[in-house]
């Protein structure tokens, strides 16, 4: 039977809901085993499904868990997810920026595997910080300052966990549908009453191009539709990194930059100013003017960069304690003229030499290194200027990564 599953995945046919059930609780059980799962994923990956199977598959996995009811919380609850990349920031800035407007921001983020930690993980380079909130603590915390940002409650679309570590290692990330499921259920049993995506394409993004972002979008609306949710989405690039800092560390300390009201016109501050501010209009309603209005004036006033810092306080962390490595090095131009690309794969394949990231979920993070960039697309410089500057433990050979930057 699980075999004869697979196959029909195989030959591209649709699979009905009681198959995806039997397969996919089977392999909660230990009933279906690893190989056969990645089976079905790579079966999945090629043949893509069909909108029936999706929404299906969204129940199984939204099903394997709690959901978590939010309506003692007043107005309306906002979530938001990025599909990741290089340097994305964005939850960090985001988060204060709206809850310091009085609109609750419960955030549960993931840790990464890949270039860089993943949001958890930068957290957790602040001395002390929390990650580990229990739903109690989040819901107390939620109550008191309107903004928590934590690790996935365990009993959160567990199937998600369970099949995105097979993803990870089988080649089956960069599935549509897949994404589609795997990060809907996540924020449907979130129990927000809008989602806002921030779906990302370009080489140091899951989807290599524009039109794959648009049809994620498009499937994960229909499945909001199904569960009365209002998805909104935002398509952005990911083909040079987010902002001037990659690495856990370095990224707190942008942050920091950016909610202090510096670094107001990196492409990062950019995207988080269109983030915040669809949040703001998709919980207060009104003109989309307005809504950026209310995000200066937080970023402006130091309100979002204190609500920052009173999230810290309450998760535990010391931001006086973060720091980055003392050893560092630069890479320079070699010749003069204006900075026509910036590879954020390239970026990002430095930083997971440096450290910054993990390969497999037992990996180690080094909080301390990263890569800081000096300059942005489209900035002149002369020959022997600093372009990045390199915070290392374990010496890189520069000399590979010399790619990364594209000067005409
Ligand atoms: N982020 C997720 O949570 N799931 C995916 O499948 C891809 C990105």
């Amino acid at each position: 039977m699980i075999t004869d599953i697979i196959n029909k995945k195989r030959l591209g046919k649709e699979l009905s809901y009681r198959e995806l059930d039997l397969f996919f609780n089977g392999y909660l059980s230990g009933e279906v085993k690893d190989y056969q799962m990645s089976s079905l994923l790579m079966a999945i990956c090629i043949n893509g499904m069909t909108d029936e199977e999706v929404f299906s598959l969204t129940k199984i996995f939204i099903d394997s868990g709690d959901t978590l009811d939010l309506s003692f919380l007043p107005g309306v609850v906002v979530d938001k997810h990025s599909t990741g990349g290089i340097g994305d920031k964005t939850t960090m800035v985001i988060a204060p920026i709206v809850a310091s407007l009085g609109i609750p921001m419960l955030k549960m983020s993931g840790r990464g595997l890949g270039y860089t930690g993943g949001t958890i993980d930068k957290l957790e380079s602040i001395p002390g910080y929390r990650v580990d909130l229990s739903e109690e603590e989040i819901i107390h915390q939620v109550q008191t300052i309107d903004v928590v940002i934590t690790g996935q409650t365990a009993s959160l679309a567990p199937m998600d966990k369970m099949i995105y570590a097979l993803r990870d290692v089988t080649g089956t990330v960069s599935s549509i549908p897949l994404i589609a499921v795997s990060i809907m259920s996540k924020k449907i049993a979130g129990g927000a009453d809008k989602i806002l995506i921030d779906i990302k394409y370009g080489n140091g993004a899951l989807l290599p191009t524009k039109k794959d972002a648009e049809e994620l979008s498009s499937l994960m609306k229909k499945i909001g539709k199904i569960y009365q949710k209002d998805v909104h989405t935002i398509i952005s690039d990911m083909n040079t990194p987010l902002g001037y800092c990659v690495g856990n560390s370095l990224e707190v300390m942008e942050v920091l930059d950016i909610l202090k009201g510096k670094e107001l016109d990196t492409n990062l501050t950019k995207l988080c100013i269109t983030l915040a501010s669809e949040l703001v209009q998709m919980a207060k309603g009104g003109l989309i003017q307005d809504a950026q209005d209310m995000v200066m004036e937080a970023i402006s006033s130091g309100k979002a960069y204190d609500k920052f810092l009173e999230l810290i306080k309450a998760q535990g962390g010391n931001i006086d304690d973060l720091s980055v490595s003392k050893k560092y090095k630069y890479i320079k131009a070699e010749k003069s003229g204006t900075v026509d690309k910036i590879s954020a794969i390239g970026v990002g394949e430095l930083s997971m030499l440096l450290g910054a990231g993990r390969k497999t979920k037992e990996d180690s993070i080094d909080y301390s290194v990263g890569v800081k960039l000096y300059v942005q697309v489209g900035d002149k410089v002369k020959k022997g200027d600093i372009l990045a500057k390199i915070y290392y433990n374990k010496a890189p050979r520069l000399r590979e990564f010399k790619d990364i930057f594209e000067i005409k």
